[in-house]
């Protein structure tokens, strides 16, 4: 066995090849148990990858990955780790599996990716979340601490004060002889806990190939990190479109992916060529960067029931009820557009989304340049915001009482 490849084979026969307690970390992303044949299309050449995930039943599913997982153990290093990537079908009887292979006191944590995608075709909650069982091979497992943000919540006093326990073993701030607080020792931030909130690839991520439960890069470059370092050996037995090796050559480790299909195989070597990976604006950034509507904007939806859009210049949300079918637009006049300017965004946006109807809310008067409303298609409704509406009754009140007054002057 070579490093740095990717084989095509059974796993449970390549591992059966490589001597005992080589690698420093495996990582296996195995069929679930969905008793579904899992397929897809990649967008590009239009090649179907599948893969089959049929089993008679639990028990036969169990079978083959006990064989497998124990071929894991026995060529991972004393600090080794292994992480087992599964979902709500079988994680519970898979945890069973690994207590007895690995042992319980080996267990360190199930890590929960958490993702948001959508959908409204079942019954029930949205399952937003895989679970990553985290095993070592001992208790001597190499572990890199990562640190996260702080909280927004976290005040400062958290972050600065040294905390003791009271004589009832509860966490308080410490105080020295003369009742000053004590600050403590320089933060490096929250240590990573086991939930992991990393986007799902999107369909036009620049690195999805159209491989059938691919994951991201980001999410194999975190687990990398935590257990191993530059130059650590990784071993993939379920490598498919290979995210694993190309997030281990990303990092500079030594990698050997395996996958029974000769597709995933020739997948994996493409990938491996030239290697791309694409960043999480919403990792990078924070959720705050995607929301570019004010509070006033987010209060008017409100008022109409509206289901805000975030990041589109001509379409700042959506009434929940259609109509034939087809959705109503809204789009809130920005303080730097004229009516004419929010007109023609809106159309151009609604057009793209077949909307039937378009609303748009008028924040200002404009009195230089005034757009006739029979200029105004008929599928656009204008509505006054309360300012707009505000200003036009006293202008009104105004006009009002100057004629009153004038007539009472000329009487
Ligand atoms: C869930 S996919 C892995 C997806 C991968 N993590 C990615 O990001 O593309 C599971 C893979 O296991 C492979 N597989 C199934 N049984 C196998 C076996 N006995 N040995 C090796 N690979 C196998 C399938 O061909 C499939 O590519």
């Amino acid at each position: 066995m070579k490093e740095n490849e990717v084989i095509w084979g059974d796993a449970l026969d390549i591992l059966g090849t490589i001597a005992e307690n080589t690698a420093d970390m495996i990582y296996l992303d195995p069929p679930f148990c969905t008793q579904e044949k899992q397929r897809m299309v990649s967008s590009k050449n239009s090649k179907e990858y599948i893969f089959d995930d049929t089993w008679k039943d639990m028990d036969d599913y169990l079978y083959y990955m006990k064989k497998r997982l124990v071929q894991c153990r026995r060529v991972l290093k004393e600090t080794g780790s292994i992480f087992v990537h599964c979902d709500r079908n079988a994680s519970h009887y898979l945890k069973v599996l690994m207590d007895k292979i690995f042992g319980i006191s080996n267990f360190q944590s199930e890590i929960i990716w958490s993702y948001k995608r959508w959908s409204n075709s079942k019954k029930g909650l949205l399952n937003n979340h895989q679970v990553i069982l985290f095993y070592s091979k001992t208790s001597q497992f190499k572990f890199n601490r990562i640190y996260t943000e702080y909280s927004e919540t976290t005040n400062i006093d958290q972050i600065l004060q040294e905390r003791a326990r009271n004589k009832n073993g509860k966490a308080v701030y410490k105080y020295n002889a003369d009742g000053e607080i004590v600050i403590g020792q320089s933060k490096k931030g929250v240590p990573l806990s086991d939930v992991w909130e990393i986007p799902y690839l999107n369909p036009k991520a620049k690195e999805r190939v159209g491989y059938p439960t691919q994951k991201p890069i980001l999410l194999l470059e975190q687990i990398l990190r935590l257990v191993t370092d530059e130059g650590d050996f990784i071993i993939d037995p379920f490598m498919g479109s290979g995210t694993t090796v190309v997030a281990a050559k990303m990092l500079n480790r030594k990698y050997l992916g395996i996958d029974i299909s000769p597709d995933a195989v020739a997948l994996a070597n493409k990938r491996l060529e030239s290697l791309i990976k694409t960043e999480s604006f919403l990792l990078k950034k924070g959720k705050k960067a995607y929301r570019n509507l004010s509070d006033s904007q987010m209060d008017i939806l409100k008022h109409f029931n509206a289901v805000p859009v975030q990041r589109n210049s001509g379409i700042d949300g959506f009434l929940k009820e259609y109509i034939d079918g087809k959705p109503i637009s809204i789009k809130i006049q920005k303080e730097d557009e004229t009516l004419g300017d929010a007109l023609k965004k809106m159309i151009k946006s609604g057009a793209s989304k077949n909307c039937c109807f378009m609303i748009l809310i008028r924040t200002h008067i404009d009195y230089q340049q005034m757009f006739p409303r029979k200029d105004i298609p008929e599928n656009i409704i204008v509505i006054d915001s309360y300012e707009v509406q505000n200003e036009l009754i006293l202008e009104k009140l105004h006009c009002q009482y100057c004629i009153t007054k004038n007539s009472q002057t000329v009487g």
